[in-house]
Order: C-alpha cells, then sequence, then structure tokens
C-alpha cells in the first residue's frame, strides 16, 4: 500500500527521484526514499511551529533555530498549517499503535515543512534530517529545498560505545558523544563504566569504589608490548594519579539528556573478569584474596571475582540493584569478556562451586556465574547483554550475545535463538589504525580499520537462515581507550567511522554508495568543522584504504 501511495504521489506532484539528485542532499545517513521537487521554503521570525507547547521536539526545534540562525518561533498547536508553518503532526496508525516509531515523513514545499511520524523517534530523526538542510551559512536566507522523505532504519540496534575506564571522560564530554550519536540517527550509547584500570560509577552502598578504585597511582606510558604482543621489560610509567567517576546525579543528568534523543544507554559492569580496580578495594571477594590495585598498564588481569564465594554475588547484585535504578533501558551489559581461569583453577571455593553444582569445568563455571547474576536480572525485569564469552559453557537462557571476537559468535547465538549485537573487531573496533600509514597517526592499538570496510560492512550473515537472521538486532561501534587520552582524540577515532557505520546501519543496501557517501561527507565535513570536531580528516583525500 505505501509503494502506491509513493508511485501516486510522484505521478501526481511532479516530485523527481534521481541518484545525481540525492548527492546533493547533504543528508547521513542516506534516507531510504527522496524525492526532490522544484522550489524551496524560506524560514522567517514569523514561521511557525504547529505542534504541542511541551512537546520536547517542537522545543529543540525551536532552541535549534534560535541558537544558530538566530529566528524566535512560536510553537501554537492551533495555528492552520497551511502557510509559513513547521508542523508536527503524528500520524494516526491503522494497526493498533504498531507502526514504526523510528518511521517519518518530512515534506518541504513552499508553502512550509510537514513532518509526521508515529511517535517522537520519529519526529526527532526528520528534525536531524531539516538540520542537515538547513544552510552552514547563517547569516544568509534560511532556505531549504522543497522535497519529500519517507524514511526509517534497516536495524533496531544502531550502537557506539565509549570506554570511560583507560580514559576518563567527562559528563559533559560524554553528552558531546551523545551529540554525535543522535546526529547521525543512532539510537544506542553503550557505556563501559568498570575495568580493571578504573570503577567509575558511584555505588552508594560500597563508597571505596569510589574512594579507592576509581583511582590508579600511574598509567604506563606508550605500548606495554613488542610488536608481537609480548610484554616488554622496561615499561615506564608516568608517575601520575589518575581517576575520576561519575557521581548518581551525573548518571541521572545523562540518562536523561540521551533519553530525550531518543538514545538508551546500556551500562556496563564488567563480571566476572576485569574487575580488578574493584577487587582493589574489596579483595576479599577475590580467590586469592590480595592486596591489589587498580591496574596501571593495559591487557587483562588475572584476578577475579571468586565464583565459589556468594559475597560476590551479593556484592554484584546489590551494585546491579543501584545501577538499575539509574539506567530505565531494557539491557545491562555484565561484560563476561577475557575471563582469564588460572585462579578458578587453583581456588578451593571455586572447585567445591564445580563440585557442588555438577560442572564440568571453569568454562561452566563461568555459564554459571552469568546464569546466576542473569536470574537476579530478569527477576528484576531487566536483561542482560554480554560479550560473546559468554557463549562458553553454555549461554544464560535470555542472554543477547555481542559478538566481539568475529562474528562466530554472533552466529552461533543467532542460531541458538538468541538475540544478537554484531559488534567484530573488524570493523566495529574504532581504536585501530584508520590507514594503512601510520606516519602521522596518534599511537593507536594497533589493527587497520579503513572507513570503506566499516561503510560496506553488513551485520547480518548471510550463512544464517531467514528465520535466524530475525535475531541481529543491530551492529555497535567500540571505542576502546586504552591509546585515547582525551576527548579530541575520541573524535579524530570515532569520526568518521560513526557516520560510515550510522549509514550502514539505517540505509537499505540497495540506497547505500560508498562514492556517494564520500561526496556527502565532505560536504558534511563543513558542519564538523563549524563544530570545531576534530576528525580524521583522510577521507578528503580519498586514501582512505591505503
Ligand atoms: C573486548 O574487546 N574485550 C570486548
Ligand atoms: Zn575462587
Amino acid at each position: 500500500m505505501k509503494s502506491f501511495l509513493i508511485t501516486a504521489f510522484i505521478l501526481l506532484s511532479g516530485f523527481l527521484f534521481s541518484q545525481t539528485e540525492k548527492t546533493q542532499l547533504p543528508l547521513i545517513p542516506q534516507p531510504n526514499y527522496v524525492a526532490i521537487a522544484q522550489g524551496s521554503f524560506t524560514l522567517s521570525d514569523s514561521t511557525v511551529i504547529v505542534a504541542g507547547e511541551d512537546q520536547f521536539e517542537a522545543n529543540y526545534l525551536k532552541s535549534y533555530l534560535k541558537e544558530n540562525y538566530g529566528l524566535e518561533l512560536r510553537i501554537d498547536s492551533h495555528y492552520p498549517p497551511f502557510k509559513n508553518f513547521i508542523s508536527l503532526l503524528t500520524l494516526i496508525s491503522n494497526d493498533g499503535g504498531n507502526s514504526n516509531k523510528e518511521f517519518y515523513d518530512l515534506k518541504i514545499t513552499t508553502k512550509g515543512i510537514a513532518i509526521k511520524a508515529n511517535a517522537n523517534e520519529g519526529f526527532f530523526y526528520a528534525l536531524q534530517t531539516l538540520f542537515q538542510l538547513m544552510p552552514l551559512d547563517t547569516s544568509v536566507r534560511r532556505t531549504v529545498p522543497c522535497l519529500q522523505i519517507y524514511d526509517s532504519p534497516r536495524y533496531l540496534w544502531r550502537g557506539m560505545h565509549l570506554d570511560c575506564s583507560r580514559h576518563f571522560f567527562s559528563k559533559d564530554e560524554v553528552k558531546k558523544y551523545i551529540d554525535y550519536i543522535a546526529m547521525y540517527k543512532m539510537n544506542t550509547f553503550h557505556w563501559h563504566l568498570t575495568d580493571d584500570q578504573g570503577w567509575r560509577i558511584e555505588i552508594k552502598k560500597y563508597p571505596l569504589l569510589t574512594q579507592i578504585s576509581s583511582q590508579r597511582k600511574e598509567t604506563v606510558i606508550g605500548k606495554p608490548v613488542d610488536k608481537k604482543g609480548q610484554p616488554l621489560k622496561d615499561v615506564k610509567y608516568d608517575n601520575k594519579p589518575y581517576g575520576g567517576f561519575y557521581t548518581q546525579d551525573e548518571i541521572k543528568e545523562v540518562v536523561a539528556y540521551a533519553s530525550e534523543r531518543h538514545i538508551t544507554v546500556v551500562p556496563e559492569i564488567e563480571m566476572p573478569g576485569h574487575s580488578l580496580a574493584a577487587l582493589a578495594a574489596y579483595p576479599q571477594l577475590s580467590c586469592i584474596g590480595g592486596p591489589f590495585e587498580p591496574r596501571t598498564t593495559w591487557g587483562v588481569s588475572d584476578e577475579l571475582f571468586c565464583a565459589g564465594n556468594d559475597s560476590s554475588f551479593y556484592f554484584l547484585q546489590d551494585i546491579i540493584s543501584e545501577v538499575i535504578d539509574l539506567f530505565p533501558g531494557k539491557y545491562i551489559h555484565i561484560g563476561g569478556d577475557e575471563c582469564p581461569k588460572v585462579r578458578w583453577q587453583k581456588c578451593p571455593k571455586c572447585q567445591n562451586r564445580i563440585k557442588e553444582e555438577h560442572l564440568k569445568d571453569e568454562h561452566q563455571l563461568q555459564s554459571y556465574f552469568i546464569t546466576r547474576m542473569e536470574k537476579f536480572i530478569n527477576d528484576k525485569g531487566r536483561q542482560i547483554i554480554g560479550w560473546d564469552e559468554i557463549l562458553e559453557g553454555g549461554l544464560a537462557p535470555n542472554a543477547t550475545v555481542m559478538s566481539w571476537r568475529g562474528i562466530k559468535g554472533g552466529i552461533e547465538a543467532a542460531k541458538q535463538n538468541h538475540t544478537v549485537v554484531m559488534s567484530p573487531g573488524k570493523p566495529c573496533y574504532f581504536d585501530h589504525y584508520q590507514v594503512k600509514d601510520r606516519t602521522n597517526e596518534p599511537l593507536a592499538i594497533g589493527g587497520f580499520n579503513p572507513i570503506d570496510s566499516v561503510y560496506n560492512y553488513d551485520p547480518t550473515p548471510v550463512t544464517l537462515s531467514e528465520d535466524q537472521k530475525k535475531y541481529i538486532l543491530g551492529a555497535q561501534g567500540n571505542v576502546w581507550t586504552e591509546y585515547i587520552l582525551d576527548f579530541k582524540q575520541v573524535e579524530y577515532m570515532a569520526i568518521p567511522r560513526m557516520p560510515a557505520l550510522a549509514e550502514a546501519l539505517w540505509t537499505k543496501p540497495e540506497n547505500k554508495n560508498y562514492r556517494n557517501f564520500i561526496e556527502r561527507l565532505k560536504t558534511h565535513s563543513r558542519v564538523l568543522d563549524k563544530k570545531h570536531t576534530n576528525y580524521a580528516k583522510h577521507f578528503k583525500l580519498n586514501t582512505t584504504s591505503k
């Protein structure tokens, strides 16, 4: 029915559509249907925003136009949308309210701008499109071209991750990161809050987590390993204490900010491994009892929560209870990755647990650990997501898998009818180098992940059956920060790979074109310049894969 309507619309209204004309619109991600018409609409001080006065999107639009174009527009739900208007009207769905929340219909005529959507998500995305269409030079007329766009995303999970443990980024920097996620119509922010090198979230019941675990006494300088990944002998440290954490009030502020932008924040609390910083404050929850300190170099610690000690579970359950109160989203990320088993192998309590629970080995003990935490989290109405190691020893019954060691784990999970977020190192780790010639690049963790690989990524493995493909929720770009020292460098590593991934996840394959994307990115880079974003500029030289 929709395609009939679109065809009829094109025939009746004389709207034209071609790939060349798409190129002229500096939109990222590329919308899934665009028709350009003759003429334009010019916003003025007398343009009226037709919407409810308390609607977030209407006020967001109003502030954007005031801040960027000096326009003072009135919001009026009774103004008839015939002339000089920007209307935000909810579509009356005929399927019991199940219509796609992220769909929007943006129509610009010489009379005004009509936005229709089923829900606020759609309005928000229509506004992102409108903002990208507005002229950058705010001193000229505020004119946008006549057109019609029908648009909705290909994937449900369009995520970006940020590691705030290895290096800490302030609440305001995190909000800036969320602004980029919003601009590219992504909808998930995976906040990596705990790791061996630092605990970054205030937990009221356990104040030592912020007093001790959030601080490391110094940080390794440069790479602690040689070209083959072997530890170096003469590692140097900077002798500077490093730390930071978010108070619960700051977390609430970030979550609310993201939520207004229709971005779900998924907090990650690592267990049972990657937990040395927590164990530095509560060593009695480890297998060997400590003493420990937060890790000052990169790589993985052997220390982990003792799985034979019930107190480990009670401690983590208390933490998760506070986390659940702070983060209203469906998913809690429990980590689960890179969990060395050497301590468990030697620990009498862990070995006793294996015997009592009739487990085969330490892999099954890890599965026991995750499943026990999953039950607690499920009982509170939430769902766990974990790195693909949680498949080892048996997947917890309701877990979602985030596949990072390639796509094998994701395929395996989908075959077991579990939902999956794809995040394979290549091309989803944005801490890798983005060009082959590293001469002028800041030190990175290694690897090579150019923008065209990111752009061309299709998260749905062709080897899955049509039924299994439905378990692939989408994908996520990860920004690990061992070698990313400040927020300027976060921008450099994330952008433009973030918009490339955004288009891979939003735009249907038949509407994607890499060359066309690069042309749009060149135009769009003026927006980034205006924001003083420290993005990587290799794409301007067309040398991205070299
Ligand atoms: C990971 O990169 N250890 C998930
Ligand atoms: Zn133990």
